[in-house]
């Protein structure tokens, strides 16, 4: 089966052809980051209109690359939620449209689930049932993945996400959006132990976590150094949150991997492409034996190739979730425990 998937739900275009017996045939990306930066963050009216310049160009780009016609494809697959209504409208609306066209069917896909499925797309994938850490700018969240369509929440953020906490320490520090790999790239100038700051929720004896308070440790931190603050204090203050933020992550994949008697980590969602915390789940796993899996870095972060595989994944199982109806709903707010099986 050859599905195509559209990805849209923030600032990242994301087209792909994903085949269930020959694998990824394309995928194609725009980043919206340099237009975003000079606002420190995601601008969704901006968003959504340069999502309607990119998708039909990166379109053509994966199926001249796959060398595909649209007649071979069986399906399209597109991002209906979480994200921002206005840039998951585009999306949708051109799977919709396309799938008018050319009379195929159509599927919606949570966008979670699709970084949760990640890792299947790596050459050596892990097999069912496992744990993910679902790490990235809007969410994070310690799943247990027992098949497709079967999730159980095991702990989650009580406010801040960890690529939010990332983000916004970067600018405290003075660093470009998108902070989580300026702030990566500063703490690896930074001494390990010059400045600790808190880990929060470490002891708490659940699998939840909290990044407000670290951020405003940060914060206090910033305001303690004074506007003279130099770039010796700034790494060593990146290096500490680093080092807190790795510590409760890696610590509570452990203790969720224990809570569910499993011995297969996945992570997903941008953080995942974090040099520390692979570093830091790399050494945990050689310690307690237990294996750890990422996606390829270029599809840890938002991507077409994931909603394809999670559509071919969904249709291969349940082929009535196929829609011809090209009436269509897009979900900004969507529980990932709530999906159809
Ligand atoms: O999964 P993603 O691309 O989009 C969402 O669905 O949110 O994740 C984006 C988040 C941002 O907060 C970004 O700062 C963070 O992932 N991120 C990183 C790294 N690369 C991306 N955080 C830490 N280290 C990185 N290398
Ligand atoms: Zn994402």
């Amino acid at each position: 089966m050859l599905v195509l998937g559209i990805e849209s739900s923030c600032d990242e275009t994301g087209l792909a052809l994903y085949d269930t017996e020959r694998g990824l045939l394309a995928h194609a990306l725009h980043s919206q980051i340099a237009m975003h930066r000079e606002y420190g963050g995601v601008v969704p009216e901006l968003a959504s209109r340069d999502h309607i310049r990119r998708v039909l160009p990166l379109l053509s780009e994966v199926m001249a690359e796959a060398q595909v016609q649209s007649p071979a494809i069986d399906a399209i697959a597109f991002t209906q939620g979480p994200g921002l209504a206005g840039a998951l409208l585009v999306g949708a609306g051109v799977a919709n449209a396309l799938a008018l066209a050319w009379n195929k069917p159509v599927i919606g896909i949570h966008h979670l689930e699709g970084h949760l499925l990640s890792p299947l797309l790596a050459d050596a994938p892990p097999a069912f049932p496992f744990v993910a850490l679902l790490v990235s700018g809007g969410h994070t969240q310690l799943m247990r993945v027992t098949d497709v369509g079967v999730y159980e929440t095991l702990g989650e953020t009580l406010d801040d996400a960890a690529g939010e906490a990332f983000d916004k320490t970067a600018k405290l520090l003075g660093l470009d959006y998108p902070g989580g790999p300026a702030v990566s790239r500063l703490a690896e100038l930074g001494t390990p132990g010059a400045i600790v700051l808190p880990r929060p929720m470490l002891h708490s004896g659940d699998l939840d976590f909290s990044f407000s308070g670290l951020k405003t440790a940060v914060l206090t931190q910033v305001r303690k150094l004074g506007s003279t603050v130099g770039e010796k204090a700034k790494a060593d203050l990146a290096r500490g949150f680093v080092d807190a933020a790795v510590e409760v992550l890696v610590s509570k994949s452990i203790a969720a991997l224990k809570q569910a008697g499993l011995e297969r980590l996945v992570v997903a969602g941008g953080v995942g492409a974090n040099r520390q915390l692979r570093e830091g789940l790399n050494a945990a796993a050689k310690k307690r034996r237990f294996s750890v899996h990422y996606p390829d870095l270029a599809l840890c972060t938002d991507n077409g190739a994931m909603i394809a595989l999670a559509g071919a994944l969904r249709l291969a199982r349940w082929p009535d979730q196929a829609s011809h109806d090209y009436g269509f709903t897009v979900k900004p707010r969507w529980d990932l425990t709530t999906l159809a099986q």
